[in-house]
């Protein structure tokens, strides 16, 4: 079994659906070509196997399925939910519709917003796409030029809570009180191998990697030190995203609000319906966010047109989720949010008042639907 280990979890998911089938095809052909057929304990382990890739294999073709196998959630899981600070991750899996672009720059306005008490809000945020946009766009505005993969250490069962706390990058001067988990590309086989390694069971004692994230967010160390997490959620089901979704209190789901982009909205959110019974039951999602609207301060009749379709596609579904629409709190296209990207927040770095204006608006609506005081 090691070497189809190793090569398995070096590779990305679709090199591991090939592999699975070639493996069944390999152990058919050992059946059949009669070398082993004489030996029953061989032949009922090859069985099992057989049985086992077949399964695992129809699991990888189905993301949605795979990710609902055997689910455990910890006890006190929805208690511990309800009573967290607001974890929220920001969702779609239709690429570019302006996830890293509204979390960063919430972190922005977040990162000026006060506690109860009059000090400044403490923000975790998380990046867990290995694309690294989010971490780019933090970093640069901060003045930071070392870039390091450090959001393994939140979702990976074998580091410690010491050792990942440990990895929280301050982004000090400039934003002293927020704190960054960087990925970048290492971050991708990071997943896939905790992802393999979940599905073959090989190591028991490793707990289940979906609920590691909420795990450490949970544990006193992490609590003590922050009021609110964002995380910027990749356009892909992997590890990370699972465990994003079951370590979140809120959702935020920006979209284009165009016949390209609803539909996708509408399937993801179908997505979300289906695991979250089973896989997160008590997180809420906080809103869809009109992005990358045509106007600053209304939806175009066209654009609330679509909007309209998608809220009475999502009546016809059984639903799960009651959902908000932030209509009021739209993030126009404008052309300093393109400008800043990748290096800088539009909401703190430029003179643009429009980015700076529809970011507090959303920011405020956030703060009030979450309960943040200040
Ligand atoms: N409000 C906006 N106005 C103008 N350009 C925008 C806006 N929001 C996002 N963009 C641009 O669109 C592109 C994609 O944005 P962004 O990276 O935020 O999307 P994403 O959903 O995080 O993408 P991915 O799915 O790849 O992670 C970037 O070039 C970004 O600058
Ligand atoms: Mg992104």
């Amino acid at each position: 079994m090691e070497d189809w280990i190793k090569l398995v979890m070096s590779g990305d998911p679709r090199v591991v659906a090939g592999f699975v089938a070639g493996s069944i095809a390999g152990l058919g052909a050992g059946f059949t070509g009669g070398k082993i057929f004489g030996n029953w304990t061989l032949h009922r382990k090859l069985a099992d196997s057989e049985k086992q890739l077949g399964a695992l294999k129809a699991s990888l073709d189905d993301s949605v399925n795979l990710w609902l196998r055997k689910v455990e959630r910890p006890d006190d899981y929805v208690t511990t939910i309800n009573r967290s600070i607001p974890i929220i991750t920001v969702v779609n899996l239709k690429g570019g519709v302006g996830k890293t672009t509204i979390a960063a720059n919430l972190i922005g306005y977040f990162s000026q917003q006060k506690r109860r008490d009059g000090s400044p809000l403490r923000i975790l945020a998380i990046d867990l796409d290995y694309q690294g946009s989010l971490s780019a766009m933090l970093l640069t505005s901060a003045g930071i030029t070392t870039h390091k993969t450090a959001s393994n250490t939140l979702i990976d069962p074998r580091q410690s809570i010491e050792t990942a706390k440990a990895k929280a990058e301050n982004l000090r001067p400039k934003y002293e009180n927020v704190w960054l988990y960087s990925a970048y590309e290492d971050f991708l086989e990071v997943e896939n191998r905790l992802m393999m390694e979940w599905i073959i069971q090989r190591d028991p004692k490793l707990g289940d990697v979906r609920y590691e994230l909420y795990r450490k967010l949970q544990s006193a160390g992490f609590l003590a030190d922050f009021d609110l997490v964002i995380i910027d959620g990749p356009p892909r089901m992997t590890t990370g995203f699972v465990a994003a979704l079951c370590a979140s209190t809120h959702l935020l789901m920006p979209t284009i609000a165009d016949k390209l982009s609803a539909p996708a909205a509408i399937r993801f959110l179908k997505q979300l319906e289906q695991l979250r019974p089973a896989l997160f039951p008590a997180t809420k999602l906080l809103g869809i966010v009109p992005s990358r609207t045509y106007r600053a301060e209304s939806l175009t009749t066209k654009e609330s047109g679509v909007i309209a379709a998608l809220l009475s596609d999502l009546e016809k579904l059984h639903r799960i989720f009651d959902v908000n629409v932030f209509r009021n709190e739209i993030v126009p296209h404008t052309a300093s949010f393109i400008s800043a990207a990748g290096s800088e927040l539009a909401y703190f770095d430029t003179q643009d008042a429009v980015p700076k204006q529809a970011i507090t608006r959303l920011g405020a609506a956030i703060k009030q639907r979450i309960g943040l005081a200040g």
